[in-house]
């Protein structure tokens, strides 16, 4: 069990802003699936996920990415999925998948164990990323592969250079929320250097973005970030409530478009053991 109170509004800045038990989950996970599971099970297959293999998926959130692994390890293999709130993780009939309530933090793992290492837009979250990353790779078997997917808000809507694009008051708002939270939104950006620091071996990155319009899973993941915020954001004064179901209301119009955030995928390999 972790031992941060993940509930404590006290010091929200230490916390999980978007957490597991609002409504608006439910609408955030299938829409995340959809955005961007088709890349992640890329980056996944390539470097070589299949029969026997031992993987942890690290805030699994909706699951999306255990499921898959679980499939694709098949019955000798084995998925422990994690998440400091666990309660959309549901895996029935697939007896190779663990759940286990985790903060990846500072909870302990078991070391050199597991021949894949995976989270996606989880370390963005948490504050003692560093810390996080090295409890990841020390639970990799020398040679097991870390793959880590988190966005790089360096891509913002920008109507003027590019016009078209939507750049809802709402957006800016939320991105002020994140940082005051201690969201990184640019730590996707720094994933490679991140991994090469760590001393993995063969290590690559990948960014994605995409162009999301009205109807996609962007403005539907980016309509359940708005919500569960909403009053922390008025109360903060970022944003009114009229300017705010506005900007709903927008989501909605078949001109909006909006670029996502890009979301790098790293990936590099532990080194094996020297004799
Ligand atoms: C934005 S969601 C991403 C979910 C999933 N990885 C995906 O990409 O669809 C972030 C997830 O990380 C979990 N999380 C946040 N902080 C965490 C921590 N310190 N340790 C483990 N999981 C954490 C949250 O509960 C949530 O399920």
């Amino acid at each position: 069990m972790s031992m941060r109170d993940t509930n404590t509004a006290a010091t929200p800045e230490g916390t999980y802003a978007l957490d597991n038990a609002s409504a608006e989950a439910r609408a955030r996970f299938p829409a995340l699936a959809d955005a961007f599971d088709a890349g992640t099970q890329r980056h996944l297959a390539a470097v070589g996920v299949g029969p026997g293999w031992r993987c942890l998926e690290v805030g699994g959130g909706g699951g999306s990415i255990a499921r898959w692994l679980a499939e694709r390890v098949g019955p000798t293999g084995h998925v422990l999925v994690t998440d400091i709130d666990p309660r959309h993780l549901r895996f029935p009939n697939l007896p190779e998948v663990e759940v286990r309530v985790h903060d990846i933090a500072v909870d302990p793992l078991p070391a050199a164990t597991f021949d894949l290492v995976h989270a996606r837009l989880v370390l963005l979250h948490v504050p003692e990323r560093e810390a996080a990353l090295a409890n990841m790779i020390a639970a990799l078997k020398p040679g097991g592969w870390l793959v880590d997917e988190e966005f790089d808000s360096s891509v913002f809507p920008d109507p003027v250079r590019s016009p078209g694009e939507t750049l809802l008051k709402t957006h800016i708002a939320l991105s002020r929320m994140l940082d005051c939270r201690g969201v990184d939104r640019n730590f996707g950006r720094r994933l490679f250097t991140r991994l090469r620091a760590h001393g993995l071996d063969h290590v690559a990155a990948e960014g994605r973005t995409f162009m999301w319009p009205a109807g996609s899973a962007g403005p539907a993941m980016m309509r359940a970030n708005y919500s569960q915020l909403r009053s922390q954001m008025i109360s903060a004064g970022y944003i009114t409530e009229a300017d705010f179901d506005r900007d709903i209301a927008a989501l909605d119009h078949p001109d909006f478009v909006m670029p996502s955030p890009i979301l790098w995928a790293a990936w590099g390999q532990k080194p094996p053991e020297t004799a």
